[in-house]
């Protein structure tokens, strides 16, 4: 496996993919925080950063473990930190240094160069610039602009580049990582989601023996994939719970409880609507919503959970994402925006030990390992869909009506996103229902109803998005068709807004 050392650079986590994608297990973990076992790590990343190795806030990792011993990779403030206090010399660039660049010189006879050539497209991403290398540095690669682009320390298997070999656009970033892993690390690719099903379901079976295990199924990927692995270990002592919430898609809780029992999973669903909005009553304030949601949802699952006799487990899909501890670039953790982390779970008394087992996984190998199992592609590729549904996408207080016309508008949106085959190429979609009316004329009638607002975002992680360019003519057919048949709305926008500034929810 690889470790990935992270100066808090937005690039960490894709470095992290790039690497699985080479079926290659990594872990990351902060630059400061070096895990105890780094021995068992073959190889080791360091990553970019924001912050400067000339500034105040200079990152110091305790690199004496690891640096000649094993074999290191420094991307960007990596090769810089390397240069800087190692004989070499960082200083502010004169030109700025973004964006594409391509190698002009590449070194003869270099196995980290293997299958790559001279013209090859990077892309940069800094301020400060190597001028002298290292210590027993060799060039190894320069751009027109970049002189000291990679650089290797003679005597130790230490690399350095300049430029993000993890970013789609430097077209050969994948050779040259698989060239350092691969030819250089010796790492295995044997991290592939059919030995990843064999190893978990060999684990489960062993840690889990007879015990009953309980699992909330959410319709979405994550508790769906872990379910399946879950049953493939124990089968029937897995418990799955779907609760409604009555803020749920149209028809998704019988559609989904349907589709849960064809796949053999042992599924009670439970109707909690009126429960769940009956709190809601009266609340406008999003974090109130989500916090009543949060506590409904508990009350109801725990009650669930009670009347299986003897359960000792509680099982999660929490992803890899939720537990990368990152270091953000004041080196502290990051503010919480809004309060919807998964981590953490359930209260303690539910007095249950917990088991993830998607704990170690992105979310697109979440959906390989899926698929791998066979599971439907529709299910595996549904949108990503928010704990408190609906809820957060009704703008202030809730009422049953104010639902259904969400339910009826979203319907159109999503089911038109089908039929015109943009589903797949939208990272999320769904419909926002605005606390505004607005003056309309239907026939001869003047007309006071609700707007609400479509928004489709593309996006790897949620982390950030940009809204889709939809064609024109899907926005107009879209619009008419909510306008005409669900009652109550008479006014449609599009959310043009990216995230940053934006979120994706507008609540
Ligand atoms: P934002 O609105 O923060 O959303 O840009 C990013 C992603 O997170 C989802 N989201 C939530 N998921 N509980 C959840 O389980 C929540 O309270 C929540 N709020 C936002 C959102 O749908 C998007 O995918």
């Amino acid at each position: 496996k690889v470790l990935i050392l992270d100066f808090g650079s937005q690039y960490t986590q894709l470095i992290a993919r790039r690497v699985r994608e080479l079926n290659i297990y990594c872990e990351i973990h902060p630059y400061n925080k070096i895990p105890s076992d780094a021995d068992s790590f073959k190889a080791v990343v360091l990553s970019g950063s924001p912050n400067s190795v000339r500034g105040e806030a200079v990152l110091h990792p305790k690199l004496d473990d690891i640096r000649g011993k094993k074999p290191m990779l420094a991307v960007c403030y990596g090769a810089q930190y390397l240069a800087h206090f190692s004989g070499g010399e960082v200083a502010e660039s004169n030109t700025r240094e973004y964006g594409r660049a391509n190698l002009n010189f590449i070194a003869e006879g270099e196995d980290f160069f293997k299958n790559i050539s001279e013209g090859s497209q990077v892309w940069m991403s800094h301020s400060d610039t190597i001028k002298k290398l290292p210590t027993g540095g060799k060039l190894l690669a320069s751009t027109a602009d970049v002189e000291n682009a990679a650089y290797k320390i003679e005597g130790e298997p230490t690399y350095a580049i300049q430029f993000h070999p993890e970013v789609y656009h430097s077209t050969d970033g994948r050779q040259l990582l698989e060239n350092f892993l691969v030819d250089i690390a010796d790492c295995e690719q044997d991290w592939t989601p059919n030995a990843f099903v064999e190893e978990t379901v060999e684990d489960l079976k062993v840690k889990l023996g007879n015990d009953k295990v309980v699992l909330g199924l959410s319709g979405g990927v994550d508790s769906s994939v872990a379910a399946m692995l879950l049953h493939k270990a124990i089968g029937k002592n897995l418990y799955c719970i779907f609760v409604n919430n009555g803020l749920l898609r149209k028809n998704e809780f019988t559609d989904v409880l349907k589709q849960y029992e064809g796949m053999g999973l042992n599924v009670k669903g439970v109707d909690a609507s009126a429960r769940f909005l009956d709190a809601l009553a009266g609340k406008s304030d999003p974090e109130e919503k989500r916090k009543t949601i949060g506590r409904v949802f508990i009350e109801v699952f725990d009650d669930e959970a009670n009347e299986i006799k003897d359960v000792k487990w509680l099982a999660q899909g929490t992803i890899y994402p939720d537990v990368i501890e990152s270091v953000s670039a004041t080196g502290g953790p990051s503010a919480t925006i809004k309060s919807h982390h998964n981590v953490g779970g359930l209260p303690d008394f539910m007095k249950l030990k917990v088991v993830e087992p998607l704990k170690a996984l992105f979310k697109d190998e979440v959906r390989r390992v899926g698929a791998s199992m066979d599971m439907d592609a529709q299910l595996l590729g549904r949108h990503p869909f928010p704990g408190p549904g609906l809820a957060i996408r009704i703008l202030g207080d809730l009422t049953r009506e104010k639902v259904r016309i969400l339910q009826e508008v979203d319907a159109v949106f999503i089911d038109n996103l089908r039929s015109w085959g943009l589903y797949d190429k939208v990272w999320q979609a769904g419909a926002i229902l605005l606390p505004v009316n607005s003056v309309g004329v239907m026939g001869d009638e003047r007309t006071y109803e609700k707007c609400v607002a479509l928004r489709a975002v593309e996006s790897t992680d949620g982390m950030t998005a940009d809204w889709v360019n939809l064609p024109y003519e899907f926005l107009q057919k879209t619009s008419n068709e909510i306008i005409n048949k669900v009652k109550g709305v008479n006014r449609v926008v599009y959310d043009i807004s990216s995230k940053p500034p934006a979120t994706i929810e507008w609540e």
